[in-house]
């Protein structure tokens, strides 16, 4: 790679902590800075520099800018779909004022070439077609963590028109990885299916039987974020954000994914709030146009990515492995 500097900011979470280390790969430790409210107890982050940021400090941010120069940012954080609904004041507050703060950075400051923030599948909503989700279609997200990530969308997509910031995005499906917990949002039961069943041998799950969502392994979300963004900018002709797939599944058919090897294993239903959530969100999402335009194609189905999670998962617990 060229001369990128990174900024991720946000990137203790359970996305952050992976993209940390996929990025000190490519462009080597010195050049990714790392940043969060604090640092994570966790080896991946001694690599390289590290940044105490909250991203609605703008003087902070500054400081951070003006010390290390970054090229592209990636700004993760943000307060999930469950986290959000119960603080949905603070919610807006971080998922916008963040968003603006970096945005307007890459506008003002031109170094800064290219910006990096995810959407999600909650961007959709009871009136958006379930199935084959379009990239376009009826938008009326109900949770306001949906209703952060689809105004977002909108705002990226100005700020690429208005001021020609190079702004990229990708809907994100649930994401299921083994190296990071997730930070409270609906699709979590399928990170913490696969610890239960090693742990317990049973999962009480939060959302009930039938329940299909999409969800991606770690894997192949952090080969779209690097592919996206690594595009030349005329691929990325949606400035928007990208429907993005991996796989779909209910609690059952993960359950059965995982009883193939632990035939033992028991699954129990006792949805709440977040049942209401998780049926407003798509259940199989049309991702064409990300395989139009940079060529995306996911590695993973749920057979391969429970093979893996329980390899990984169990030499965690029982041969000493870190978490
Ligand atoms: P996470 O909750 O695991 O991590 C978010 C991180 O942001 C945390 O480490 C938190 O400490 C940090 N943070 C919170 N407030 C901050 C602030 N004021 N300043 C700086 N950092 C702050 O979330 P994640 O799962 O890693 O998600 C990352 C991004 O991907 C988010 O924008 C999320 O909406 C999006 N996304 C995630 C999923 C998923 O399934 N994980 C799906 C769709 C979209
Ligand atoms: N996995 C995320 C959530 O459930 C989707 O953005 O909130």
């Amino acid at each position: 790679m060229g001369t990128e500097k990174i900024l991720i900011i946000g990137s203790c979470g359970q996305l952050g902590t992976e993209l940390v280390e996929s990025l000190r790969g490519i462009y080597g430790d010195a050049n990714v800075v790392a940043s969060d409210l604090k640092k994570a107890d966790n080896p991946v982050f001694e690599g390289g520099p590290f940044e105490e940021l909250d991203i609605l400090d703008k003087k902070r941010f500054s400081e951070v800018l003006s010390k290390h120069k970054p090229t592209h940012i990636y700004h993760l954080a943000a307060l999930l779909s469950a986290t959000a609904e119960k603080n949905p004041e603070f919610a807006w507050k971080l998922n916008m004022d963040g968003l603006f703060h970096v945005l307007d950075a890459a506008k003002e400051d031109k170094s800064i070439s290219r910006v990096y923030w995810p959407s999600s599948i909650a961007a959709f909503g009871p009136n958006t077609p379930r199935f084959d989700t379009p990239q376009y279609g009826p938008m009326d997200p109900t949770t306001v963590y949906g209703i952060t990530k689809y105004t977002g969308e909108l705002y990226i997509q100005y700020y690429y028109n208005r001021y020609g910031v190079d702004t990229r995005s990708l809907r994100y499906p649930g994401l299921i990885g083994y190296k990071s917990l997730p930070g409270g949002g609906t699709t979590d039961y399928a990170v913490a299916i696969y610890h239960d069943a090693l742990r317990e041998g049973k999962h009480t799950c939060f959302l009930g039987e039938g329940t299909t969502l999409p969800m991606l392994y770690m894997p192949d979300a952090l080969k779209a974020t690097l592919e996206v963004m690594h595009a030349p900018a005329d691929q990325i002709k949606m400035r928007m954000s990208y429907n993005l797939a991996g796989m779909s599944f209910s609690p059952e058919e993960i359950a059965a994914s995982i009883q193939q090897h632990l035939p033992e294993f028991k699954i129990e239903y006792a949805p709440d709030y977040r049942q209401q959530i998780a049926n407003s969100w798509p259940a199989v999402i049309d991702d064409s146009l990300a395989r139009e335009h940079w060529g995306w194609k996911p590695e993973f189905n749920l057979e391969d990515m429970t093979t893996d999670m329980l390899l990984n998962i169990k030499q965690m617990y029982f041969q000493g492995g870190n978490n």
